[in-house]
This record gives C-alpha cells, structure tokens and sequence, in this order.
C-alpha cells in the first residue's frame, strides 16, 4: 500500500515549496488567493519532508508571481523555493532571499513613524539579521523582530 500524500503535478504555474509547516495560511494571505477567481490552487498542510521533517506546498495554477510578492514570502519562509512549471516542466527554480532592503510592504511598528504620518514616505528598512529575521527602520531606528514582522507584513 502507498502510504504516501500526493498533490498532483501542475502543467502551468508557480510552486511554493519547503514553507515552513503551518505557515501556508500566510503565504496564502500574502498572495491573496481569497480574490482569486479562475486559478485552482492546491495546499498541502505539513506534509512529511526529508530534509524539514514537515513542510508547507502551495501551487497556484496559471499565476506568476510578482517581485513584492516573493519579497514578501521570504519574511515566512526563509528556505522556500519557487518553481516556475510551463507545461508540466520546471522552467525556472530558486531560493527566496531576504531582501538587503525592504522598501514599502512592511509597516513600521513605531506608531509615530514619519513613514506611518501622512507624508508621501514609503517605509524603509534595512536587514540587520537573518536568522531570528530582524530589520531596522531607516526613518526612525526602531528594530522590529519576526514576529512583528508577521503582523506588519
Ligand atoms: N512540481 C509540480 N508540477 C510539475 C513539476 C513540479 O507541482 N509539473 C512540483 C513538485 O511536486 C515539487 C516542486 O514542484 O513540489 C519542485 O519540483 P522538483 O524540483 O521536481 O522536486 P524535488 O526534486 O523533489 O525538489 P526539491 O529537491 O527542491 O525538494
Ligand atoms: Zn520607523
């Protein structure tokens, strides 16, 4: 007997894949699949992995993601990898990167921020560490840790 958890193979499209297990809900967030309407999306939910002991797959049918998208996956899944699929194929694969610089998609956690003000100032944050993640506000000093991360993201 084949005791194993399959999720079909996709013809076309994006997998995210070696997401640390649970953390699919926020990958799914960050791509908004709840205002998707036509692509299939397929999740697996800590299956078993050899090297993570137990991941998170998501697969988007027909969708491509964008750079702030993938920026935004590295902050929750360090490790993960993005497979590109065009029929049936692996056309392009890589490791998500903590970018040096995180411009826009995270708010500061410092409520009297200039980037948190009225002002047309997009946030700005430099990565001071990476494993635990940590980054700094450019405006005002203020470091924000993994956590805060996740609920600024
Ligand atoms: N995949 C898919 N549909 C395809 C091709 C690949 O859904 N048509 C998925 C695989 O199931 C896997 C991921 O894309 O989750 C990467 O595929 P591949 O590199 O072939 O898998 P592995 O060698 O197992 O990857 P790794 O070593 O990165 O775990
Ligand atoms: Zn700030």
């Amino acid at each position: 007997m084949d005791t194993t958890l399959k999720i079909s193979k996709i013809k076309d499209g994006t997998v995210i894949d070696h997401v640390p297990g649970g953390m699919a809900f926020k990958v799914l967030s960050i791509l908004r699949v709840d205002d998707l309407h036509e692509n299939s999306v397929s999740i697996g939910i800590r299956v078993p992995s050899g090297k993570m002991g137990q991941k998170d797959v998501i697969k988007v049918e027909n969708r491509y993601l964008e750079r702030v998208e993938v920026d935004k996956i590295s902050f929750v899944a360090p490790e993960a990898t993005i497979s590109i699929v065009k029929n049936y194929n692996i056309t392009e694969k890589y490791r998500v990167e903590l970018p040096e610089k995180v411009i826009g998609f995270i708010r500061c956690i410092n409520p009297n921020c200039i980037s948190n003000a009225r002002e047309p100032v997009s946030s700005e944050f430099k990565l001071v560490s990476r494993a635990p993640i940590s980054i700094r506000c450019e405006y005002c000093e203020r470091s924000m840790s993994e956590r805060e991360i996740l609920q600024n993201l």
